[in-house]
């Protein structure tokens, strides 16, 4: 004798999608009272100092462009959570210059408790060639300001932590830096920056 109701062929395929849906509507659930109760505030990010101890465009023939670069930086980054921890899983940094990335640096993973700042210390040293052709003109005209505008962004797979609760985040940061050769005389100290931040 046969069930029909227990060899019916879609039961498998229903219970997992009644499984799936219910785990979705349980994973939404805790998400929204994770934000609700410990509602996270995004990570701090500060430029506390630079220094651009070489930052040289040099074109060699008529299509070959090179940029020459020392970037050193001193970076805080701030979990000003209070019982949140954080895993920073990965980050890496990005160096741009009119719009064009010329250098990329990774950095250390750590763990971060609640309310803790971390200093981290990327440096960009190299030479790449570079393909805006506007890049020559805009660096002629920041050369003789005395000042280059450089973007160093921040990309990172970070895990915040409450109690058992883990939750996966790619926040990244944005460090709009307006820079003056180093040792290079004039050019002044260093303005601490503030980095946007999107989690
Ligand atoms: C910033 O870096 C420059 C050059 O590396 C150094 O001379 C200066 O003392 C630093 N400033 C601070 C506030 O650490
Ligand atoms: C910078 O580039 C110019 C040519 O564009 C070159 O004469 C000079 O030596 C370079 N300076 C450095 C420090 O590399
Ligand atoms: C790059 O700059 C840093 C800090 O200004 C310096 O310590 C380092 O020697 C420089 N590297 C090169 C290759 O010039
Ligand atoms: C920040 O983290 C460091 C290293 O894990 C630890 O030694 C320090 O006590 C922490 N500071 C605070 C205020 O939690």
């Amino acid at each position: 004798m046969s069930n029909p109701t227990k060899t019916h062929p879609c039961s498998l395929l229903c219970s997992l999608i009644k499984l799936i849906f219910s785990l979705s509507i349980t994973l939404s659930i805790s998400f929204f009272f994770f934000w609700l109760i410990y509602h996270p505030n995004p990570i701090k990010v500060h430029v506390e100092n630079a220094s651009l101890s070489l930052f040289n465009l040099t074109t060699t023939d008529t299509t070959t462009t090179t940029l020459t670069y020392n970037l050193t930086l001193d970076i805080s980054v701030r979990n000003p959570n209070k019982k949140i921890s954080i895993y920073y899983d990965s980050i890496e940094a990005r160096a741009c210059y009119d719009g064009e990335r010329f250098a990329f640096a990774t950095l250390p993973t750590f763990y971060q408790g609640h309310k803790n700042t971390t200093m981290l210390y990327p440096s960009f040293d190299g030479q790449s060639l570079v393909v805006g052709s506007g890049t020559k003109t805009r660096f002629n005209t920041e050369e003789n300001d005395g000042f280059y505008n450089i973007d160093v962004n921040g990309h990172a797979r970070v895990r915040f932590k409450v109690g058992w609760i883990k939750i996966k985040f790619k926040p990244r940061a944005n460090c709009h830096l307006r820079l003056a050769l180093s040792g290079g005389g004039g050019g002044g100290g260093f303005q601490r920056t503030k980095c946007d931040v999107d989690l």
